[in-house]
């Protein structure tokens, strides 16, 4: 199958031209280019937009990308500012190793490459939060550069299209989908080409329902011809994911400030602000006094809720704690503070925080009528 300009794998016929020109002539009459960063896609605009776009859809970036550049329209500004400043503005959109990787990168652009993006291919990939196909994204799309690119959404046409076998994640099939990437992706208009099947994958070749009318491979398609379109790409084996329960403290001080802590930089949401957490129910009531040297009371429990990681439920239980009559309630070190939840400030929270934090809003409000 690969090796040869005919593609082989049992009953595509496509060669790499064809398939290269029908992917071009899509992208010519259908293909996205007014999004922000395709406007003026300079390499630090375009690995900006290709970090938000890992694991995030191209609707959910566009607010974040555009806010993102007017603060820091340029890498040195990036690479100035406060990690916290950055993580703010990456609140909600989710994986946060991303923003810290970011700011990481444009400090080792600053230092390495004098602040001028790198656009060699091995410096690019070896840059925090870079792997393989995202170097090659950003140096195809802004400097036209050839390289193939494979995110999940590429992988999921290609298995589909030349009925590659097996889940993608595993190390033997990735290979073969990198062969046949690298076979497919032609020398000119690799920008075009490149995008055109990001947004394939994206909008017409979806995993469920796929439009395969609108598609300008679905005559090659062997998934469509063997009536596979469910089964390929093979999902990833399954293991039930573990559940970790978690209580959460909303602890309020008597003016109603809520204390919030700032997490260790690395795990889950590391570095943003977060509510304290306890494990066991027997230190709940403890709890006040042993972390804050006060009294405090339970003061309500809020219904369970689930957020999902990729390998793990985390089950979250909201608990209120009131503390008594403390008059100053002075927090010492950098990674504790009340916070004055009427009158938010701009720090980085973690999305199921931010949304507790508006639910305890109005729990503080209602109480006040
Ligand atoms: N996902 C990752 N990069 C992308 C891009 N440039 N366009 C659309 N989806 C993407």
């Amino acid at each position: 199958m690969i090796g040869s300009r005919k593609q082989k794998n049992r009953g595509s016929e496509v060669s790499s031209q064809q398939f290269s020109d029908r992917v071009l002539g899509w992208f010519d009459r259908h293909g996205r280019k007014d999004l922000p960063w395709q406007v003026d896609p300079t390499p630090y605009r375009v690995w900006v937009s290709e970090i938000m776009l890992q694991q995030t859809q191209v609707s959910t970036v566009i607010p974040y990308f555009e806010r993102f550049m007017a603060r820091f329209p340029d890498l040195e500004g990036l690479a100035a500012a406060p990690e916290d400043e950055v993580l703010h503005l990456w609140s909600g959109l989710g994986y946060y190793a991303r923003a810290r990787n970011l700011h990481r990168a444009a400090r080792e652009i600053v230092a390495l490459h004098g602040g001028a993006f790198p656009l060699e291919f091995e410096a690019v990939k070896r840059l925090p939060g870079v792997g393989r196909s995202t170097a090659a994204a950003i140096l195809s799309l802004a400097a036209g550069q050839r390289h193939a690119i494979l995110d999940g959404n590429v992988k999921r046409v290609l298995a589909r299209c030349f009925g590659i076998e097996g889940w993608p994640g595993r190390a033997g099939v990735e290979r073969v989908l990198w062969a046949q990437a690298e076979l497919l992706t032609p020398r000119r208009r690799v920008d075009g080409y490149n995008q055109a099947m990001m947004d394939l994958g994206a909008e017409i070749c979806t995993r469920g329902r796929p439009r395969c009318a609108e598609c300008p491979l679905s005559g090659d398609c062997v998934a469509l011809e063997e009536g596979r379109i469910a089964e390929l790409p093979a999902p990833r084996p399954r293991r039930a994911l573990p559940v970790k329960p978690v209580k959460m403290l909303m602890v309020l001080s008597p003016q109603n400030e809520l204390l919030l802590e700032k997490r260790p930089p690395v795990g889950i949401w590391g570095g943003l602000w977060s509510l304290p957490e306890c494990r066991e129910e027997s230190v709940l009531k403890a709890w006040p006094r042993v972390h804050l040297g006060r009294p405090g009371r339970v003061a309500g429990r809020w219904p369970i809720r689930r957020h999902t990681f990729s390998h793990f439920h985390l089950d979250i239980e909201p608990v209120v704690i009131r503390l008594n009559n403390c008059a100053t309630c002075v927090l010492e070190g950098e990674t504790r503070v009340w916070y004055n939840t009427a009158n938010p400030d701009g720090r980085g929270l973690a999305a199921p925080v931010a949304r507790l934090i508006d639910e305890l809003k109005r729990y503080i409000e209602g109480e006040a009528e």
